[in-house]
């Protein structure tokens, strides 16, 4: 799940915390307010913009406030054990503003309500409301369950659940770039993961639904479009009749063809099931960008078969040499745990040679985490140390440093169609905006020039994690 902004430490999610408010609804008065705030993937994020779609058609408008609201959404992730207890004392912060407006309610969506369910309601009092994933269609009656003096929950997964007819309200959105989602769950078991139990089953949505979502976004004035699943590559759809077939490949292709000038980016792509003719898709289409975000995990084929990851280190290493076959200018940027159950220094030596073969453009570096309920909790030792695993993080991420140090300065001296985003954060003399690889690059304001505009960058210097050039 990329956010490049994110340097090279430890982190949990992509992003976090982040209020949620339409610009246009600050000074709406006579509504009730939504106050809704998002932790862990982007999936979360986008069900976030689909949670308020369903809220505004009740009446409600958005606040970036908390203090002024009249309802709190706090859309949850249970990832790793520090991303839940981030959740929990964001809760211990909403308790004052609970004193104080007793008829304030305080919900809780994600996968935390999917997780903890109504025991939730026991461990955090202030709590009235408990929804999972799937359940965001019943968010008037639990409203109105609360609003009769109730506790509510719904935390029903669903199997066929994909809000595809609901229409995002773009939220966060710079109005340049959007997240789209094409699919819901995970059918993997990962052994160390809690998403499986947290998001169900995994189902696609219909190509159709998501063609005439880029397509209206593409009207609006959007230039770049992130497909979200899971695992991407096992995306597919058949129509009812079975006469249309629709794979991963089929459907970027689909929307690579919406509009030339929209970038087409996805995440996350699964080595087990990213085929040739997805790399063939990216390849042939100019808007595709060349950027694949492939989790390895671990460079051990042992450990690799303890995740139940289904592939091996050769089979991931062939995935690699394809995409450099296929796509010869890709960058590719992944996820790594260190000290998962019963790791040896030689079998962690082994990612770190894996980060040499590959060297990833970016990578998001975590310590194992056990989680409750998963396979890997149930039939496996968390039987590492620590301090070792954060040690082992540490000589992960010191290795990725120069790897992504070493990734930006190829880039030194080359022309890159950059998509202008806004000012640079540090000062408004500067715009920035992505390359095609995903890296972020800086350079003074050119009059005319705006966000949404495609601009060629000289690219000049970098920083660890920035490249810096100017427009020609
Ligand atoms: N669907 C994606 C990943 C989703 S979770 C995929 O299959 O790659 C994002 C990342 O969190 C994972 O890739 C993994 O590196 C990390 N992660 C998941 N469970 C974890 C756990 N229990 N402890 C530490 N990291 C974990
Ligand atoms: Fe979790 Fe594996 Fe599914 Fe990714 S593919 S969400 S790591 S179970
Ligand atoms: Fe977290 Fe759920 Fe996403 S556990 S990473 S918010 S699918």
């Amino acid at each position: 799940m990329f956010n490049p902004e994110i340097t090279l430490k430890e982190h949990d999610e992509a992003r976090q915390g982040e209020a949620l408010v339409l610009e246009n609804d600050k000074n709406v008065s006579n509504s009730r307010k939504l106050y809704i705030e998002s932790y862990g993937c982007q999936m979360n994020f986008a069900d976030s913009e689909i949670v308020a779609s369903i809220m505004m058609e009740m009446g409600f408008t958005t606040t970036g406030h908390y203090k002024e609201a009249d309802v709190i959404f706090i859309n949850t992730c249970s990832i790793r054990e520090n991303a839940e207890q981030r959740v929990r004392n964001r809760l211990k912060e909403f308790s004052a503003a609970k004193t104080r407006k007793p008829d304030l309610i305080i919900g809780v969506l994600g996968c935390m309500a999917e997780r903890l369910k109504a025991k939730f309601l026991e461990e955090e009092k202030l709590v009235d409301i408990v929804v999972g994933p799937d359940a965001y269609r019943d968010l008037p009656n639990l409203i109105g369950s609360v609003d009769d003096g109730n506790k509510a929950v719904n935390v029903l997964l669903s199997r066929e659940e994909t809000y595809a007819d609901i229409s995002p309200v773009r939220l966060t959105s710079n109005g340049i770039s959007a997240f789209v989602s094409i699919m819901r769950g995970c059918d993997n078991m990962c052994s160390f993961c809690v998403v499986p139990f947290t998001r169900g089953r995994e189902r696609s949505r219909d190509p159709h639904s998501i063609v005439k979502e880029v397509t209206e976004l593409s009207e609006n004035g959007y230039k770049e479009v992130t497909l979200l699943g899971q695992n991407v590559d096992s995306y597919k759809w058949t129509s009812e009749d079975g006469s249309e077939f629709v794979n991963f490949a089929g459907l970027l292709e689909r929307v690579a063809l919406v509009n030339p000038d929209i970038r087409v980016r996805f995440s996350t792509s699964h080595p087990k099931d990213i085929t040739d003719e997805v790399l063939y898709t990216i390849a042939k289409h100019e808007n595709i960008c060349n950027y694949i975000h492939l989790p390895v995990q671990s460079g051990n084929s042992r450990i690799l078969e303890l995740m139940n990851r289904t592939y091996t280190r050769e089979w991931y290493i062939d995935r690699l040499d394809a995409i450099r076959r296929i796509i010869p200018d890709c960058a590719v940027s992944t996820d790594i745990i260190s000290g998962f159950c019963t790791e040896t220094e030689e079998e962690h030596q082994d990612t770190l040679s894996l980060m040499d073969y590959a060297s990833f453009s970016y990578a998001y570096m975590f310590t194992y985490s056990e989680r409750p309920g998963t396979p890997a909790a149930k039939k496996l030792k968390d039987d590492v140390p620590d301090e070792v695993k954060g040690r082992r993080l540490n000589e992960i991420i010191a290795k990725q440093q120069q790897s992504s140090r070493a990734e930006l300065e190829q880039q030194l001296g080359k022309v890159q169609k950059v998509l202008v985003e806004g000012f640079s954060k540090k000062s408004d003399k500067d715009l920035c905006g992505r390359n095609d690889y995903n890296a972020m690059v800086i350079f003074p304001v050119v009059e005319g020039i705006k966000p949404g505009d495609y601009v060629n960058v000289l690219v000049e210097r970098c920083t660890s994690a920035t490249l810096i050039g100017r427009i020609v």
